[in-house]
């Protein structure tokens, strides 16, 4: 039910109006002057003011400006006597609704107040509207918000780098898998590099007029492309390319290119083709070996016998001799063969890995070839023990600490370091040695590969052969880093045991 409050100060209109209105079936409240008009307002906040302007005291015209100051939405109808126009039209410039003239018909209060129903109605719903229409807008933003959030978090957290750039190449994204694959931080990077700088001289045009054309996955596209990436620090990273480019409006804008890094697909080629390679040529290797063994038996015992024999005719004696230390030499090479082919079961307990590297040390420190090489320790002694055959281990790190005291030519540091890495036991065997070029460390495996000299009767390439073979056999790994005239770093990994 609407309320209405009557203002005036005759008892009489108060009363005849209040009967009229009651009847239309409004709520009806009264006051005979201006300050029990504004109290009542307070109160009860009715949306509609019958007010007479000539009252005693506080005028019409003031209890219309207070009361529009407290609510300025309400309907104010002014009530005038003859002679009151100016007054009247006071009030309309004061936001009065409308004005009816004394005496008042029904008729005419009731089309008054119908209308003013009808604008508060209206203001109603135009009120409603805009609350509703803010809380659309409000909604669509968060939906935009997301769905913005959402693609950024997409390419932020891709696991392959996500690089875009402008037309003419300056790069506006770089996501993080980006940074971590070349070092560069986004910030380094975004507005300030131009693609060309990630890319090998030519590289990127080459890409560019590819992307363009029709021959690699359809205009405006170009899939997984192999190529290089350039890191910070200048070496070059194997990645697939897979680019776009983008079109603002059907004109070139610039262009996404995702690279996906190839470096761990490499190593396991790498690795494949290099065991793949040791065991044919293991078992070639060793079929041959076999069979020189017998015959070679032969010569050396009877070249023996006839070195004997011609001990007094020099000359022949010292042919016979070069024939004893050639083919001894061949012999070892031949045992070397077979024991790098052996297929023997290991004998696999645990412990220390500390233990087997020190039992292999006290071997070599006492040797000559040691003198002048300073040993750096640093075991972790907490790191959990290894399941390995311990004589077997021994035969790799003696290889492997043996390479390094060469490469060292008696003047150098030799550290081994022991350490876990996730689910791993790891030993470094770093030198201060000559180091390799990176061509030589994909040889260092093979069979026979040597840069020794090796009339001695060592230096026949197997050793590394031999080790990698019987790190293979405990599921673990060797990785090499080298550089030449600075040194090398063996690193041997071997599971950590599953309790
Ligand atoms: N720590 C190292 N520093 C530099 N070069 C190395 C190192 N370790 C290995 N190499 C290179 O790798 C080659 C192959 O090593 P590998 O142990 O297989 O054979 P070798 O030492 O030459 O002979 P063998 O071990 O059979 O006596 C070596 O000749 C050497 O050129
Ligand atoms: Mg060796």
């Amino acid at each position: 039910m609407t309320k209405i409050l009557i203002v005036d100060d005759e008892e009489s209109i108060r009363h005849m109006m209040r009967m009229t209105l009651e009847l239309d079936g409004y709520q009806v409240l009264t006051a005979g002057d201006g300050p029990s008009a504004l109290e009542i307002f307070r109160r009860e906040m009715p949306m509609i003011v019958l007010l007479d302007v000539r009252m005693p005291g506080m005028s019409g015209l003031q209890v219309l400006e207070r009361i529009k100051a407290m609510e300025p939405e309400s309907e104010v109808i002014i009530v005038t006597g003859h002679g009151d126009m100016d007054m009247a039209i006071e009030c309309m410039r004061k936001e009065a609704s409308n004005f009816l003239t004394k005496p008042v018909s029904d008729d005419l209060l009731t089309a008054a107040l119908k209308q003013s129903q009808e604008k508060l109605a209206l203001r109603r719903r135009l009120k409603e509207y805009t609350q509703n229409l803010e809380i659309l807008v409000r909604e669509a933003n968060v939906e935009l918000e997301k769905s913005y959030r959402f693609r950024e978090n997409l390419i932020e957290n891709s696991p392959d780098a996500i690089v875009s750039i402008r037309k003419g190449g300056e790069i506006v994204i770089f996501n993080s898998a980006a940074e971590r694959l070349l070092d560069y931080t986004k910030s380094e990077v975004i507005g300030n590099m131009n693609i060309v700088s990630l890319y090998k001289p030519g590289e990127a045009k080459k890409v560019m007029k590819d992307l363009r054309s029709n021959d690699f996955g359809g205009r405006g596209t170009l899939n997984k492309r192999e190529m290089v990436l350039l890191h910070k620090n200048g070496t070059e990273i194997p990645v697939s390319l897979s680019a776009a480019i983008l079109y603002e409006e059907r004109k070139e804008a610039g262009s996404v290119g995702i690279f996906h890094d190839l470096r761990e697909k490499r190593e396991l080629e790498r690795q494949l083709l290099r065991s793949e390679k040791l065991s044919s040529l293991g078992k070639l290797a060793a079929g041959i070996a076999h069979e020189i063994n017998q015959p070679l038996t032969g010569v050396l015992t009877f070249a023996s016998l006839l070195k004997k024999k011609f001990k007094d005719d020099p000359r022949t004696h010292k042919d016979l001799e070069i024939i004893v230390r050639e083919t001894t030499r061949i012999r070892k090479i031949v045992q070397g063969v077979l024991e790098f082919a052996r297929e023997t079961p290991m004998k696999r307990r645990t412990v220390p890995i500390a233990e087997v590297i020190d039992q292999t040390l006290e071997i070599i420190v006492s040797q000559q070839r040691f003198f002048g090489i300073t040993l750096d320790k640093l075991y972790d002694r907490s790191i959990p023990e290894v399941l390995v055959d311990p004589s077997l281990m021994e035969q790799v790190f003696m290889n492997i600490i043996l390479n390094a005291v060469d490469a060292m030519r008696g003047n150098g540091t030799l550290t081994i370091r022991t350490y876990r890495e996730n689910n791993c036991i790891l030993v470094d065997f770093q030198d201060t040695g000559c180091g390799m070029p990176e061509a030589m460390i994909d040889k260092i495996f093979d069979p026979f590969f040597t840069t020794k000299d090796s009339t001695e009767g060592t230096g026949m390439g197997l050793g590394l052969a031999v080790s990698y073979g019987i790190v293979k056999n405990h599921e673990g790994d060797i990785e090499v880093k080298s550089k030449e005239g600075q040194g090398t770093t063996f690193t041997i990994r071997l599971p950590v045991p599953e309790q």
